[in-house]
């Protein structure tokens, strides 16, 4: 397979929410997430994964090599400095990856840079540059390169950059607006420049990398295909460094909804499970979305004014330039129930281009068949909601939420006693607070012999109904670590013990794996 595609509309996808993405503070995930997430970008048609920057950390290493098994379709990407000791680990990294493996080499270019970052000349910078990329040539055939901060670097060093980088033997140029400060029309016009002035750009496929600083990185990524660019970085929910990096959803619809704006231009995304991955790395990094997100919000399909309501009932297109089933968002009808079986559920979950382990689908149906004993309704999102609980409870399982009880009123001191378990470890114990909900937090600390705070509280209803299931998301300070943690129950105050568990259980596999970097090897 190569990467420089001989179909000249094709776009490639270039996912990044393993690496860039996991840059966002709080997401960190563990290896089985990275792989679950890798699975489900696989599924979703993206070409490369970037699954991490292998020198890192051993746990980066280990989960760019676990993907790399593991994936199917995708291209496996590790990111490396230009050294050549990064450059070795991150080709060990994907080698299981064999010809879809490849190998992300990059070094800032712009003066900024130059001067106060890597205190190099310019023509140190193409220098160590063509050797960083002509040494990876020699290990992987696949090779990315990207001059960091391109967008404020001067345009003919760029192009002297390019050519070099090229000539060496990078397939792939990419462009990073790294501080997300280009403009549209300015960033195409770069595009169009180096296609102008660097004599073998047509020996690589144009990259683009948009941070999104001005909340334009979407827009940039866009002007820069139609100025020529072939693939986009980007990754789900546009979570990343910072302000986060294009919305891989956003990149993809805009070019499929605006035909008339690429024209002839294709990527090789199933638009259809655009939901559901958005919806995993939302459990798995305990980032949630803002309601209005574009595409996969909770209103973005939601029509509420009158007029608009009637308007959508008459003829969709009225209000609507894409089918919310085009993107994968689950019609609110009742599908199934208590009397459904593995079948059906499955079958359901393939409608909703859902993929679930068969491993996952034991714990799956048990944790199905408790809802429906509470909820006579099983609605679309209560099953996505259902699938991610199974998902994250299989990687996370440190301590279990084994007994909540809880008693608050109106004049009463709210208390909370509760019962944990990890492994054979069984503890139970109680504490008061100011709420259910604190009662539950200070039983947890006790117990976990954790000193931590919820800092941030959301609570969503996954459906429609007194009997909806409730999705706690939390941000929390645990043991000096701002983590994220998820919780989804019917019964609220048991879905924020949940999610307040997970983010101990975060906390603590975050300080796990510090102890081992740092422990002599
Ligand atoms: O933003 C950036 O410049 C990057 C590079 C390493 C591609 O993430
Ligand atoms: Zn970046």
């Amino acid at each position: 397979m190569s990467t420089v595609s001989t179909d000249p509309n094709r776009v490639l996808v270039f996912d990044t929410t393993l690496r860039d993405g996991e840059q966002s503070p709080g997401a960190s995930m563990n290896l089985a997430e990275k792989v679950e997430v890798a699975r489900t970008l696989d599924a979703l048609g993206v070409d490369v994964i970037e699954a991490g920057f292998a020198i890192a950390s051993p746990d980066d290493f280990n989960a760019i090599q676990a993907v790399a098994k593991e994936v199917q379709r995708s291209r496996v990407c590790s990111l490396a400095r230009s050294l050549k000791g990064d450059i070795d680990r991150a080709a060990a990294a994907v080698q299981p990856a064999g010809a879809r493996g490849r190998v992300h080499v990059f070094l800032a270019t712009s003066a900024i840079h130059r001067t106060f970052k890597l205190n190099k000349a310019k023509d140190e910078i193409v220098k160590q540059a063509r050797e960083a990329v002509a040494y990876a040539a020699g290990l992987c055939a696949d090779v990315e390169f990207s001059p960091e901060d391109a967008s404020r670097t001067e345009p003919e060093f760029l192009a002297e950059v390019v050519q070099a980088v090229i000539e060496a033997g990078a397939r792939t140029v990419n462009i990073p607006d790294t501080v997300g400060y280009a403009y549209p029309s300015d960033y195409a016009d770069l595009i169009t420049y180096l296609k102008a002035h660097v004599a073998n750009i047509d020996r690589a496929v144009i990259s683009v990398h948009c941070h999104n600083d001005l909340g334009l990185a979407v827009a940039n990524s866009l002007a820069a295909v139609r100025a020529g660019a072939r693939q986009i970085e980007c990754t789900i929910n546009g979570i990343g460094e910072r302000a986060g990096n294009a919305a891989l959803e956003e990149v993809v619809m805009a070019m499929r909804v605006r035909k008339d704006q690429f024209a002839g231009i294709t990527t090789g995304i199933e638009s259809q499970r655009l939901y559901a991955a958005s919806r995993l790395v939302q459990s798995i990094t305990g980032l949630p979305l803002q309601r209005n997100k574009a595409i996969v919000g909770d209103n973005a399909f939601a029509h509420e004014s009158g007029i608009h309501q009637h308007g959508v009932l008459k003829n969709p297109e009225c209000y609507e330039i894409m089918t919310p089933a085009s993107v994968g968002v689950p019609a609110t009808t009742m599908v199934l129930g208590k009397h459904s079986g593995k079948a059906a559920v499955e079958k359901r979950l393939g409608s909703l281009g859902v993929t679930v382990q068969e491993a996952d689908m034991a714990r799956l149906m048990e944790a199905f068949k408790t809802l429906a004993d509470k909820k006579k309704e099983v609605y679309d999102g209560d099953l996505i909601a259902l699938v991610e609980e199974v998902v994250r409870g299989t990687t996370l399982s440190m301590w279990t939420l084994d007994y909540l009880h809880t008693s608050a009123g109106t004049g009463a001191v709210a208390t909370a006693t509760v019962r944990l378990r990890k492994g054979d470890t069984v503890v139970t114990d109680a504490a008061t607070g100011d709420g259910p909900v604190d009662a539950v937090v200070q039983s947890l600390n006790r117990i976990c012999q954790v000193d931590g705070t919820i800092e941030d509280y959301r609570l969503r209803a996954v459906t429609r109904g007194g009997d909806a299931q409730g999705e706690v998301s939390i941000r929390a300070r645990i043991a000096d670590r701002t983590v994220g943690g998820k919780g989804l129950s019917t019964d609220i105050v048991q879905a924020s013990a949940q999610a307040y568990l997970d983010a101990i259980n975060r906390a603590q596999a975050m300080v796990a794996k510090l102890n081992y970097q740092t422990a002599p090897q």
